[in-house]
């Protein structure tokens, strides 16, 4: 069930709701609308606290007996941290405390825009604590069979701010919405995603949303040219499709911004099979093109006036006696051709076709997403994403999109001199790196050989893209990063050329 925002001028006295979620500082220092909890304990609220435990760090949560006090059901108090450490990305945490606490609740009202300083811009505090709330309360439950869904339906940010701070609340509602839709897709179980299906999982969102959906069969994606998509796909009886997502606003100018992303519904490794536990995680192999697809669905809504045009291949790496062999050469769309050395090593071959055809089509930048390698977790860790690419300006515009939305990415070098790494002895290069020191690397080096002259950023999402345990509005799973970035990207973004 999504949750509805509303803003109210009312005192948290008057806010009738099952449960009021009153902001405290560290040291137990009370924030807006304790007054009313303290006067429910006859002053009592700062020794209420400290009996409890409860200190006002960041993530804690309590509920506190109301009494008679108020309008509301029942009441708690959430932790902020300090008042100088207080920024979007910790009321994106607090949000997902009091979504996580109140769960139980139907209807919520907090005061915790009336605790942030005026340096922080009210409507944009608005959208982290929705966001927070929206990402934080998110949990995947469909084969679960004795849990059901929260009941939380309404959240009211108290202390008022009118039309522009709903606006806010509202945006980080939607974004939040889209990046849940892609946690879904990546929790999915693979046998309920196949490529088709994940297409039309694809289409369903996107009807209506004011963009134009084109999706290639095989014998499409064959007659394009892409050499790499058939490759990967011809292991498995699952065929490949091929989407692509074109959002052109009236009155927009110029080239596009071209999204891409690497759409595996399941990576086995192919013939070049990965062990049990590597395998474990691989449904979500498809966390690039499940960004790339929930960002092409608030493009509209959020009234984005650049063009934008998504592109997600979409296949299963699966061995069988029809899978791509080691050794077998594969002729990508714009006519490289490709010694595939290690079956493993797919992602790079369907992005090489889906990042020639953006070049195709006259991109002004190409931003690629994908669950590329090992290695990059190897080098930054499971929650920082590596970041790419061939132009400093789009380079610059990605991490200030990624550190304005909260998500954790850093730049790696493309060294020229790696570029002998993916020399084949027998063709134009090969998918794997000699020696496999710096696999993010020359992985990145193998998609820069796609992209012609246009400006590219690549987007390493291993790591991040799947959560092994909760973390502040990050439940354990498939995490939808990215696409935050991504939405923000295309917001802000400007023609680096
Ligand atoms: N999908 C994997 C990368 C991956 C590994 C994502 C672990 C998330 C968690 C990718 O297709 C892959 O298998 N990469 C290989 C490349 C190697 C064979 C050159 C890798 O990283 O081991
Ligand atoms: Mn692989
Ligand atoms: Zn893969």
């Amino acid at each position: 069930m999504s949750i509805v925002f509303r803003v109210s001028a009312t005192s948290a006295s008057r806010a009738r709701v099952d449960l009021l979620a009153v902001p405290v500082f560290s040291g137990r220092l009370l924030g807006p609308g304790a007054e009313l909890l303290d006067e429910a304990l006859s002053g009592g609220l700062v020794a209420f606290l400290a009996s409890a435990g409860f200190e006002g760090k960041v993530g804690e949560t309590l509920m506190v007996p109301l009494g008679d006090s108020g309008a509301a059901k029942a009441a708690m108090v959430f932790g902020l941290g300090a008042e100088s450490s207080l920024s979007l990305e910790v009321l994106r945490k607090c949000g997902a405390a009091i979504a996580k606490r109140g769960s139980k609740a139907k209807s919520l009202a907090t005061t915790i825009l009336d605790a942030a300083p005026e340096s922080i811009d009210r409507t944009a505090a608005a959208q982290a604590v929705a966001e927070g709330c929206v990402l934080g309360g998110y949990r995947y439950i469909e084969h679960k069979t004795k849990s059901t869904a929260s009941p939380l339906g309404v959240i009211t940010l108290l202390g008022g701010g009118g039309a522009r701070v709903l606006a806010g609340a509202t945006r980080g509602a939607l974004i939040s919405e889209a990046t849940c839709w892609a946690r879904d897709l990546a929790n999915t179980p693979a046998a309920d995603k196949s490529p088709e299906v994940f297409a039309k999982a694809a289409q369903a969102l996107l009807r209506g949303k004011g963009v134009r959906v084109q999706v290639l069969g095989p014998e499409e994606i064959r007659r394009a040219r892409m050499g790499g998509v058939i490759g990967v796909a011809q292991g498995s009886p699952r065929k490949p499709r091929f989407v692509k997502i074109t959002y052109a606003p009236t009155g927009a100018r110029g080239p596009a911004l071209a999204l891409v992303g690497k759409g595996v519904v399941f990576d086995s490794g192919g013939l070049s099979l990965k062990t049990a536990s590597g395998m474990e995680a691989m449904k979500t192999d498809m966390s690039g093109a499940a960004a790339v697809i929930a960002t092409m669905s608030v493009l509209r809504d959020l009234g984005v006036k650049q063009k934008v045009i998504g592109y997600a291949p979409l296949v299963e790496n699966m061995p069988s006696g029809t899978a791509i062999r080691p050794g077998d050469v594969l002729k990508h769309r714009n006519g490289k051709t490709v010694e595939v050395l290690n079956t493993d090593a797919e992602g790079r071959l369907i992005l090489a076709d889906a990042l020639a055809l953006a070049a195709d089509d006259g991109a002004a930048a190409i931003v690629d997403v994908a669950t590329l390698t090992g290695a990059c977790m190897v080098a930054l860790g499971d929650k920082i994403a590596g970041l790419m690419g061939n132009n400093d300006s789009l380079r610059d515009q990605v991490q200030a999109a990624a550190d304005r939305v909260g998500e954790s990415v850093w730049p790696l070098p493309l060294p020229a001199e790696y570029k002998a790494l993916i020399e084949s002895e027998i063709a134009d290069l090969k998918n794997t790196g000699t020696g496999g020191y710096g696999g993010a690397l020359t992985a990145g080096l193998f998609l820069e050989a796609f992209v012609g002259s246009t400006p590219w950023a690549h987007i390493d999402i291993a790591g991040p893209s799947r959560a092994s345990a909760d973390s502040g509005y990050t439940p354990r799973g498939g995490t939808g990063f990215a696409t935050r970035t991504l939405i923000e990207l295309a917001r802000s973004f400007k023609n680096p050329k």
